[in-house]
């Protein structure tokens, strides 16, 4: 699978009145043609500032500081106006955590698509953006004669399926969703996945699925990116990242929703609370919360690096690999199989 993303160095800052906070640093990974690619992270790590990046959505005061995004080659950050009004929907498209904060509350969902369709000039007339918007609304399993209702009629996991189904107006080869499902409940959240899974397998679009949900996650993504404090510390393929994750972190994620099946593990889950970005120590971020820091950990920044073939990670003394399973008995999490 060739690449249709990929994030070089990638540093982002916010500039607050005390100085630039860096939420993002030095963060690299590709998308491929058709994958599903996961971020994952505690709160605050910088998981929708890479997704605003990504679409060139971000406004002051966050400012792309270093890096480039490429997308088919082209780099996102220098395309003209022109370029990233193509780009946006037609490359990559969004889907945000709050349904009810994209679409238009006066407006009905008929003239939303309407909206979309004549701003990218997809019709020539409102009888054919009808007729296209009544397909999109089927294809997400929504009535077609719900099409003429505003917001305020549909259920929460119905409005989410409409901003899906608006993202996917314009056939993106990149569908970006950010906390997609967050405010729903479990049983609509996994029936909104199972669809957009569905749909990434009909048309063959790529996702970046984000979420700090990482039972989620590793069902419904082929790799996963796990992102501390603004940095990725490791990516990995998603079931290897719960059954041997390789950072200390990764396997407290892991560790921190209990498992389907197998003997009752009490949960350990993450000491501490996630770094205060003003305040970067020198050596590894994670070290202050880490069980397993050592000296070096905390003076010597550790890089990310490829462990094995289709494996990175950020540590010094990663866990579960090969080097060191035998002195660092890290229990493994079993994996539900779903
Ligand atoms: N507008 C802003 N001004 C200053 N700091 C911000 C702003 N937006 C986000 N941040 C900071 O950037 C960091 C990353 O935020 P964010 O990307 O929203 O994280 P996540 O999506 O993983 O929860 C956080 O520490 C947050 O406080
Ligand atoms: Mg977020």
């Amino acid at each position: 699978m060739s690449n249709l993303v990929e994030v070089k160095n990638l540093c982002v800052d916010y500039i607050t009145f005390d100085g630039p906070i860096r939420a993002v640093t030095d963060v690299n990974f590709n998308i491929k043609k058709g994958e599903i690619l996961g971020l994952a992270g505690e709160s605050g790590c910088g998981k929708s500032t890479i997704a605003f990046s990504l679409m060139r959505l971000h406004r002051p005061p966050a400012l792309i500081s270093e890096g480039k995004i490429e997308f088919e080659g082209k780099n996102v950050l220098e395309m003209s106006d022109s370029e990233l009004r193509k780009y946006r929907w037609q490359g990559a498209s969004m889907v945000f955590q709050s349904a009810m904060n994209c679409l238009n509350p006066v407006k009905t969902i008929e003239y939303q698509f309407w909206d979309v369709f004549d701003a990218h000039d997809m019709v020539s007339n409102r009888e054919e953006s009808i007729k296209k918007a009544k397909e999109l609304l089927r294809i997400v399993d929504i009535p077609e004669d719900r099409l003429f209702d505003y917001p305020h009629q549909f259920s929460g996991g119905m409005r989410q399926r409409v901003v899906i189904a608006m993202a996917l107006a314009l056939k993106p080869k990149l569908l970006i969703m950010d906390e997609p499902t967050t405010a729903l409940d479990v049983v609509v959240q996994r029936e909104i996945l199972q669809k957009v899974y569905q749909l990434k397998e009909q048309f063959g679009f790529s996702i970046l699925f984000i979420t700090h949900d990482l039972s989620l996650m590793v069902e419904f993504c082929d790799r996963i990116g796990i992102m501390y404090s603004g940095q990725l510390v490791e990516l990995a393929p998603a079931k290897e990242i719960l059954q041997s994750p390789y950072h200390p972190y990764s396997d407290g994620l892991g560790n921190s929703f209990p498992t389907l099946i197998g003997d009752l593990q009490e949960m350990r889950g993450i000491p501490g609370t996630p770094l205060d970005l003003s305040k970067v120590p020198p050596g590894c971020r994670f070290a202050p919360r880490c069980h397993l820091a050592k000296e070096t950990c905390h003076i010597k920044p550790p890089h990310i690096h490829q462990q094995n073939e289709c494996r990175l990670v950020a540590c010094h003394y990663p866990i579960n690999t090969s080097d060191n399973r035998d002195q660092l008995p890290i229990k493994l999490t079993q994996v539900a199989e779903v």
